[in-house]
């Protein structure tokens, strides 16, 4: 079923950095009324750094409820956690560190290993964590997904033989930019999420975004 679409658009990346800060409140505090565990995955890339930084700030610290929230990743480029590319690092650096997160509660995608089989490892993460669903892929709560000029979303892109798995919920990739191993969850799992938001900014991507 096609699921609702709305496009909201700002003058500015700090106010959508407000508004990005704001969903993620909102669908954490949805599911944290029901008792339950909001399961939120983030991307890497420049573009969620602003939302990132002022999460790490007031009102956000306090009006969400991070210590019921778990964090995964959408994607990760294959490098040490200390190469400011990668998102793991990134993220512990612009918010995670900072907001009152259980540390079990983070879930960074392994790079320890070779992509193939750190791919196998966060599959059977998310496996194990959504283990109530059983066959089901895992309903994330919220997917932060960013998007490339080339229409790339994840570590998914385009022309690529990953945007045709079906089974598997995380493989191993090569290519955008930096060109480095990744490892990325697949469209099954992307597409099952409640709720999906595609947050981009600048120019250069107005014609991606129309198409
Ligand atoms: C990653 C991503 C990727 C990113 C886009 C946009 O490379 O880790 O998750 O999909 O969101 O490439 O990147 P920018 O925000 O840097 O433009």
């Amino acid at each position: 079923m096609q699921k609702p679409t709305r496009v909201i658009t700002k003058d500015s990346p700090e106010d959508l950095a407000l508004v990005g800060a704001d969903l993620l409140r909102y669908a954490a505090a949805e599911k944290a009324s029901h008792r339950g565990n909001p399961a939120v995955a983030i991307s890497g890339g420049s573009t969620p750094r602003p939302m990132h930084r002022i999460l790490a700030e007031e009102p956000w610290v306090s009006a969400i409820p991070w210590h019921r929230i778990h964090i995964f990743w959408v994607d990760e480029r294959c490098v040490p956690i200390s190469d400011p590319v990668s998102n793991y690092g990134t993220a512990r650096r612009d918010f995670l560190d900072r907001v009152p997160l259980p540390e079990s509660h983070i879930h960074p995608m392994p790079i320890d290993h070779r992509p193939r089989e750190g791919a196998k490892i966060y599959q059977e993460t998310l496996v194990k964590f959504f283990q109530p669903f059983g066959n089901q892929p895992p309903v994330f709560d919220l997917i932060f997904l960013g998007l490339g000029k080339d229409g790339h979303t994840a570590s998914l892109f385009p022309g690529h033989k990953a945007l045709e798995e079906k089974e598997r919920l995380v493989v191993a990739v090569k290519g955008g930019k930096p060109e480095v191993n990744r490892i990325t969850m697949t469209l099954p799992v992307l597409n099952q999420a409640s709720h999906v938001v595609f947050v981009v900014t600048g120019r250069h991507k107005a014609e991606i975004v129309t198409k």
